[in-house]
């Protein structure tokens, strides 16, 4: 199984980062754990702080043997409405994540906008939810293409 894992603006700095809110792992020490963890996957990872780019790697999957898409969109989850319409175009399964719990920050966080086009979200689960992420895409038939049952 072929899986992209996007992160977006400032996760390139995790491990330095506000550690008390991110934890100190560095994104390189979270793609390692993936690989060692998942050998029946094969991961592409892709980090960016620029909207657009992030924008142009979804769309990277389309027609292309990609089987699922993990994300963390950062900031631009809670604005960005290309990222969102990107997503909403795959026919394969997405996974949004968050390291912290966004739902008890501040208010402008508590809303994502990319959701929507994702079969789950995963938030508050530290750094382990990108494990949990491709977990579900592993491992869930229901999480299959946009079906939500
Ligand atoms: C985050 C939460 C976002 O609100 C924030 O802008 C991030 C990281 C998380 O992983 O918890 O950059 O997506």
């Amino acid at each position: 199984m072929n899986i992209l894992v996007i992160n977006g603006p400032n996760l390139n700095l995790l491990g330095t980062r506000e550690p008390h809110i991110y934890g100190s792992q560095t994104l390189a020490d979270i793609e390692h754990e993936l690989m060692g963890r998942y050998p029946e996957a094969h991961f592409t990872f892709f980090q960016s702080n620029h909207e657009g780019a992030i924008v142009d790697a979804i769309q990277s999957t389309i027609g292309k043997d990609f089987q699922g898409v993990v994300i963390n969109g950062a900031a631009f989850t809670h604005y960005s409405y290309a990222i969102r319409d990107a997503l909403a175009m795959l026919m394969i399964p997405v996974v949004e994540v968050h390291i912290s719990n966004i739902h008890l920050r501040e208010e402008f966080r508590r809303h994502s906008v990319t959701a929507p086009a994702c079969v789950a979200q995963l938030s508050g689960f530290g750094s382990n939810g990108y494990s949990l992420a491709v977990e579900m895409l592993l491992y869930h038939k229901s999480s299959q293409g946009k079906s939500t049952v």
